[in-house]
């Protein structure tokens, strides 16, 4: 550990002997919400609620100085390879660099690459939505069913979904991540397969989910479309992919105008800036989509142009250090007050833990600290009604950011002051508190540190911004704790290993259950009772009342033998 970190748990210590009472600190501090929020354009960072005093932000501004953050910024935007397992660059803010200035990184202009993809996501998207995308029977293509998971799918329905106001198409998308045939049928069954296109969206194009899912659906437009459905003169009419891997598109049977190419050095959590935005695009349009890349782009130019003690995203890393590894919690909430970032916390989850969430520093060692937290939330004032109670007062004490439009974009501003007076008073309450003597049981203890993030509304340009300023603060987390952001080895280790379970969940007999291909006992009893309920057609067998199946024998017996 060196110094810098040596003097923030010194601190966290006396922090910790000696509690800081925030609210005190207001008073004793007229200066504090000045000293300790941002204002940057529209948007407000308000983190004077924190359980910070002068003294925690000049340890935590020298930890940045330690970790020689400015040098390690600039490597991100030049192109070093800072994903080192993979040996690859990070380049994602390239996407959503306007100026169109050479970008050479290892003998190749990156910048030509994306302007040539920026232009073919045009013509795709004008045409589209000009009906010139016509399907095999000559009807213009209607709906967009985008799959892809992760990183391939999140990105889109969160920005789709927050954009909808902003939505110049009738052109219905609907987004199919998960592998549960129910959401498949159910969307399937709402759509005309003569006017629909399907995008694949994935970067490697072999993700199980996003393969199989796109399999179902090969199928039923086949099923569908009858004898218009054969050979591959359909296939150029109603698929398409965005992928890394373009010759797999091309065996699939899509012609080169509906391949969008994306690139090793984007991460798929941060490919939303590439053409796994086409869905974007295809909603609000190329302009509505620029547009949210120049959200970005701006937060770019202000991670890398600000000092420190001004930069929103810094700051968001440093205050996150504080809280998990100065005071030890362990989670993290984000609470938006908009409906239309209900998928905000889930990108974020994404975004975060999968890029933080690591125990193996860049150099191989264990490291010997906390990493990421554990990113959760949900949509205020539903959270009000339902989780909040934990926050005031249960004994786990959870860090939040509030994220609060100030006008409404549907003309009910009324109902929006009402929201922007709940999320201002629950992180007053939450820092507060209220000691109550005579009925103790209404004791809040206050100081559950908040910030807030409030901005004029949810533009296309500030969404750009919000994801930008979590991609950032992700950033300066990972380079603090010394961990490589840009990899996820734990999820390629759950993937290898249901290739391999797959086939003993497919066979049949128990007898193909070979002593070689045995696993722990665990998941033995759980394959045996997989096998004994799934009927022999590989169809799931109707349940019963007691939920069990047909042939699942009476509940003691099936008890005993997975015990
Ligand atoms: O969730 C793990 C992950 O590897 C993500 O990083 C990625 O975004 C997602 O799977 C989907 O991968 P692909 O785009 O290759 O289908």
């Amino acid at each position: 550990m060196n110094n810098a970190w040596a003097n923030i748990m010194a601190h966290a210590a006396d922090a910790k002997a000696k509690p800081l009472s925030v609210a005190e600190a207001f008073s004793d501090d007229t200066n504090r919400f000045k000293a300790f929020s941002v204002q940057w354009g529209d948007l407000l960072f308000d983190y004077s609620k924190q359980k910070i005093t002068p003294k925690t932000m000049e340890l935590l501004l020298a930890l940045a100085e330690s970790a020689q953050l400015s040098e390690k910024i600039d490597a991100l935007f030049s192109g070093d390879r800072l994903n080192v397992s993979e040996q690859r660059a990070v380049l994602h803010t390239a996407l959503r660099d306007s100026t169109a200035r050479p970008l050479w990184v290892e003998g190749e202009n990156l910048t030509s690459e994306i302007v040539a993809t920026q232009e073919k996501m045009e013509r795709f998207v004008s045409a589209f939505r000009a009906e010139e995308k016509k399907g095999i029977t000559g009807l213009p293509l209607k709906h967009c069913l985008c799959l892809g998971i992760g990183g391939s799918g999140l990105g889109p329905s969160l920005v789709c979904e927050a954009l909808a106001p902003y939505k110049t198409t009738d052109i219905q998308m609907h987004f199919i991540s998960n592998i549960d045939g129910e959401t498949l049928s159910a969307v399937l069954k709402e759509l005309p397969a003569e006017q629909t296109f399907c995008l694949v969206s994935s970067k490697t194009f072999s993700t199980l989910e996003t393969r199989e899912n796109a399999r179902k659906v090969r199928a039923w437009f086949e099923a569908t479309l009858n004898d218009r459905a054969v050979g591959h003169e359909w296939i150029a009419h109603h698929w398409g992919a965005v992928t890394a891997a373009p010759d797999k598109a091309k065996e699939w049977g899509m012609i080169d105008a509906h391949i969008f190419p994306f690139w090793p050095w984007v991460g798929g959590r941060f490919s939303v800036w590439s053409s796994i935005g086409l869905p974007i695009a295809l909603s609000v349009g190329m302009d509505g989509f620029r547009s949210f890349l120049s959200g970005a782009e701006a937060v770019d130019q202000h991670f890398r142009e600000t000092p420190f003690a001004q930069n929103i995203p810094v700051l968001m890393g440093l205050l996150g250090i504080w809280n998990i590894n100065g005071l030890g919690y362990s989670t993290q909430a984000i609470l938006p007050y908009a409906d239309a970032l209900k998928r905000f916390p889930s990108y974020c989850q994404q975004l975060e833990m999968e890029s933080n969430g690591k125990g193996v520093s860049t150099a191989g060692k264990p490291v010997s600290h906390q990493t990421a937290p554990v990113i959760w939330g949900d949509v205020g004032c539903d959270g009000q009604h339902a989780y909040m109670q934990l926050l005031h007062q249960g004994t786990v004490v959870v860090p939040v950011d509030f994220l609060v439009p100030v006008r409404s974009r549907s003309g009910h501003q009324d109902l929006q002051t009402l929201m922007v007076a709940n999320a201002l008073s629950q992180s007053k309450a939450l820092m507060e508190g209220q000691i109550d003597t005579e009925t103790p049981l209404k004791t809040c203890d206050g100081d559950r540190p908040s910030s807030t993030l409030m901005f004029s509304q949810l533009t296309p340009r500030m969404l750009g911004s919000l994801l930008s300023l979590y991609e950032h603060k992700v950033f300066v987390q990972g380079i603090l704790w010394s961990v490589n952001s840009f990899d996820q080895w734990g999820v390629e280790l759950g993937k290898q290993l249901t290739q391999q379970l797959l086939p003993r969940l497919m066979c049949h007999t128990q007898g193909q259950n070979t002593p070689n291909n045995r696993t722990d006992s665990s998941t033995e009893g759980l394959l045996t009772f997989f096998h004994r309920h799934q009927g022999s057609d590989g169809q799931y067998e109707e349940q019963s009342s007691t939920g069990y199946g047909r042939n699942g024998g009476d509940r003691n017996s099936d008890l005993q033998t997975t015990g």
